[in-house]
């Protein structure tokens, strides 16, 4: 699938990965504002590595252009995406509206204060943004937490949340239900297919969106539902959800073991946000993907999660 002309949502979209994936969503193959640069993903061959955007650079080997606005009369594949942003911090989603807009055309994105957990307010979100632009294509259930203190919010903004997102999604793209089809992509980690002795509840968490994604993905292929539901696993990256590790409020019991996690950090190596960024676009891109778990590493890069043979794989197609 093309990401111009499409429209995504994106939950806790305000920060961190989240932020990092409207950003992509929004520069790819977009026009940027006069004097403005689209903050580019790495080239392939360039993970890790800054790729300056400066007027003649060249991104993703085509030229950066730069244009004062879209022309008068634009295809629908010739237009760039538009990206809802959901989050529950009305703030930290004000302000990277306000810093989007500096770069890209204001009505491309839309911020919505969101609790995901309330459900009356996700739906009311998914309804809103395809009103607001009159079509749903990408959803990207992305909000999460790590808190074992306060583990029951935990499964319920990881896993209950992610699954009536997918629901959701379904819902309005479905091709049995009246919608043309689309991509879902729900967030884990690498915590999802390993135990993670300090965030116990966290790992059981990031286990069940992969469980379940990969169960509906079945569905959707047998159903010829037109939508292609992945999952990525990222390893440690750069965000503020980074800091919980450091707060008693946070891990709880776990939390004479923060040394430990800092360790592994250490050890295992933490990646710019750009990089699952990248991830989330081959996923959108590549049709053949569905059901698909990828990993994201600092030591391997963008790979995918090797399983045996799955029952129930043919469609009925
Ligand atoms: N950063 C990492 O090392 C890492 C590694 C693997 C997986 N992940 C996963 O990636 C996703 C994004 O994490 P991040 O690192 O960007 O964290 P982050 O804390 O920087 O961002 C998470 C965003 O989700 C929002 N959010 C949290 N609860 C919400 C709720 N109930 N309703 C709406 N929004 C809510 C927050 O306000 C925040 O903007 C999470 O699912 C996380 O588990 C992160």
């Amino acid at each position: 699938m093309h990401v111009n002309g499409k429209v995504a949502l994106v939950t806790g979209g305000a920060q961190g990965i989240g932020r990092a994936f409207v950003q992509a969503l929004l520069g790819k193959g977009a026009k940027v504002r006069p004097g403005k640069f689209p903050s580019p993903l790495p080239a392939a061959g360039t993970r890790g590595r800054r790729v300056a955007a400066a007027p003649g650079a060249r991104l993703g080997g085509r030229p950066v252009r730069l244009s004062v606005r879209p022309p008068a009369s634009r295809s629908f594949s010739s237009r760039p995406a538009q990206v809802a942003l959901l989050d529950r911090n009305s703030e930290a989603g004000r302000d990277s509206k306000a810093a989007l807009d500096e770069q890209f055309e204001a009505q491309r994105t839309l911020f919505i204060q969101c609790d995901v957990t309330d459900q009356e307010q996700l739906k009311g979100a998914f309804k809103k943004v395809t009103e607001h632009f009159g079509r749903l294509d990408i959803v990207v259930n992305n909000a999460g937490v790590n808190n074992e203190k306060d583990w029951e919010s935990t499964i319920q903004i990881n896993l209950t949340s992610v699954i009536r997102g997918t629901y959701l999604g379904l819902e309005y793209m479905k091709k049995g239900n009246g919608g043309d089809g689309g991509v879902i992509i729900n967030i884990s980690s690498l915590a999802g297919l390993m135990p993670a002795a300090f965030q116990p509840v966290y790992c059981a968490t990031k286990h069940g969106v992969i469980g379940f994604t990969r169960s509906i993905a079945l569905a959707a292929n047998m159903e010829n539902y037109g939508v292609r539901l992945n999952t990525i696993c990222p390893g440690f990256v750069n965000t503020p959800i980074l800091q919980s590790i450091d707060k008693e409020e946070n891990m709880g019991q776990y939390y004479s073991y923060k040394d430990e996690i800092k360790n592994m950090m250490q050890f295992y190596g933490v990646m710019d946000p750009s990089i699952i960024a990248e991830g989330l676009i081959t996923i959108i891109e590549d049709d053949t993907l569905n059901g698909e778990v990828m990993k994201i590493t600092a030591s391997q890069g963008i790979h995918f999660h090797q399983y045996g043979q799955t029952p129930f794989t043919s469609s009925k197609r």
